[in-house]
């Protein structure tokens, strides 16, 4: 477990590496919105953006690396107009590409409240410049770009451990896969066909619908919906009828050991229509296995086919906040929401969250939640009626399952003197998030 020591540590790096890149450039930095790249790291290395003339070499790095699938996704994202080259960066050895990363956009949806958000993807380095800490430098190139995006959070799935040395978070939890055990029969009036271009509006507002029963979201981005289109190692199916799309899929390639995913349906029957369809493209011994989208009206209707036995190991999106007084200022309509709808009142008092090495203090006027303001460390906040979270359960605190009456059960630096307001201000969240990659 990352403690506020290793963050504060992790920090000091990345401002070292900063502060190194600074001092020995050789290379002339050019601010690019708000970023400077190209930066000189140690032995002649340097990192800057992405250039056409590197997209072969990243490709086959991120292919031998990662999945073979890789390079067609980076290609997809740095071609498209919403994204772009310079949402890459890599580490180059002269001309040879030896690391790279890159930066989506997205955007996590928390009770009305949309929070832009960044996601670092096609990560990798070569074998033999590995513990070089060019991942280091690149995350810290990553972290820039999206602040000067404007991002509140980062949000990505990752290897395990890693992307906590970065100030990442596990904090949303992924939903089981499940297998299914019984196949319904399709009454035959609906057709599933693959999805084409045309069919991205269908297929968000079915999406949408689905995701109007969490607490926490993040749908596909436009460029997005365009990329899984395009690209090979999932499918995007639809099924239609009477010309109108009912329900919609997304899919590992048809064959044994396929996976049903992002399942959103406009009633009942159109999800057991969607559940035979899939089922008859997955061939082979193993079952068909879904991710079990709880409370939608796919995850209703499958109840009675799938084996609700969980398979595999806890799995966690994570999430990280780069600037947790900003944040907390987004969140003050849904935070007065909370108080209002719950019928508390603490006019005239402030409500006081220390993160230990900081706290933030939000007053409550008569009529909505006043500018936070930070300030120094308040080791003790219930000696202000306030709540402490550990930096590093922050994210989990406000984006989790746990609220923070569980949290409080489990993490000795996260606990609340006031518990009646700090309940209501922090409640368990269901989530539900689309990522370009599936997580299975
Ligand atoms: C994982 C990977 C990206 C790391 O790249 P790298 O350039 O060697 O990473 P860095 O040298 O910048 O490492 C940064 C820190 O992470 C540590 N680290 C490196 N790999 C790690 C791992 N797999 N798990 C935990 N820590 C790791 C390093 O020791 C270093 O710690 P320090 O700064 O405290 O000394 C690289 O090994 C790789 O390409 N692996 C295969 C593809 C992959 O897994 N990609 C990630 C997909 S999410």
């Amino acid at each position: 477990m990352t403690t506020p020591c290793t963050a504060a540590l992790t920090e000091s790096r990345e401002n070292r590496l900063a502060g190194m890149a600074g001092r020995c450039h050789s290379l002339a930095v050019t601010m690019t919105s708000g970023y400077s790249v190209p930066v000189s790291l140690p032995d002649g290395l340097a990192l800057r953006e992405a250039r056409p003339s590197d997209l072969d070499q990243i490709g086959a790095l991120l292919s031998e690396r990662g999945e073979p699938d890789d390079a067609i996704d980076h290609r997809l994202v740095v071609t498209d107009p919403d994204a772009g080259l310079s949402a890459c960066a890599v580490v180059v050895d002269g001309e040879r590409v030896v690391s790279t990363a890159t930066l989506l956009d997205e955007e996590v949806c928390i009770g009305g409240v949309r929070l832009p958000a960044g996601q670092v993807e096609l990560v990798a380095t070569e074998s033999e410049y590995e513990g070089r800490g060019l991942v280091r430098a690149l995350m810290h190139w990553a972290h820039e770009r999206s602040a000067a995006r404007g991002h509140l959070v980062q949000a990505m799935i990752g290897i395990p451990y890693f992307y906590r040395l970065f100030g990442y978070e596990y904090a949303i939890d992924i939903p089981q896969v499940l297998n299914v055990n019984a196949v319904p029969p399709g009454d035959g009036t609906a057709t599933l066909r693959a999805a084409r271009p045309s069919d991205i509006p269908s297929m968000a507002a079915l999406q949408a619908s689905a995701q109007s029963g969490f607490d926490v979201t993040m749908p596909h981005s436009e460029a997005c919906w365009r990329w899984l289109l395009d690209h090979e190692s999932s499918n995007l199916w639809v099924l239609e009828q009477a010309d109108t799309v009912i329900a919609t899929a997304r899919t590992t390639p048809p064959g044994e050991e396929m996976l049903l995913a992002e399942a959103a349906a406009r009633d009942e029957a159109a999800a057991r229509d969607l559940l035979s369809g899939v089922a008859a493209l997955a061939s082979g011994d193993d079952p068909l296995r879904i991710v079990h989208r709880a409370g939608t009206v796919t995850g209703n209707a499958w109840q009675e086919f799938i084996d609700h036995e969980p398979r595999g190991n806890a799995e966690q999106y994570y999430i990280r906040i780069p600037d947790a007084a900003a944040l907390l200022d987004r969140l003050r309509p849904l935070l007065w929401q909370r108080l209002t709808a719950a019928g508390i009142d603490r006019t005239g008092r402030d409500i006081v969250i220390s993160t230990f090495g900081a706290h933030y203090r939000i007053p409550v006027l008569a009529n909505g939640l006043g500018e936070v303001v930070t300030g120094g460390p308040i080791q003790s906040p219930g000696a202000v009626k306030g709540a402490g979270v550990a930096p590093d359960h922050l994210a989990a605190l406000l984006f989790g399952p746990h609220g923070i009456e569980g949290l409080t059960r489990i993490r000795p630096d996260v606990y609340s003197a006031d518990e009646e307001l700090f309940q209501v201000l922090f409640p368990p969240l269901t989530a539900d998030v689309l990522s370009y990659y599936l997580p299975y």
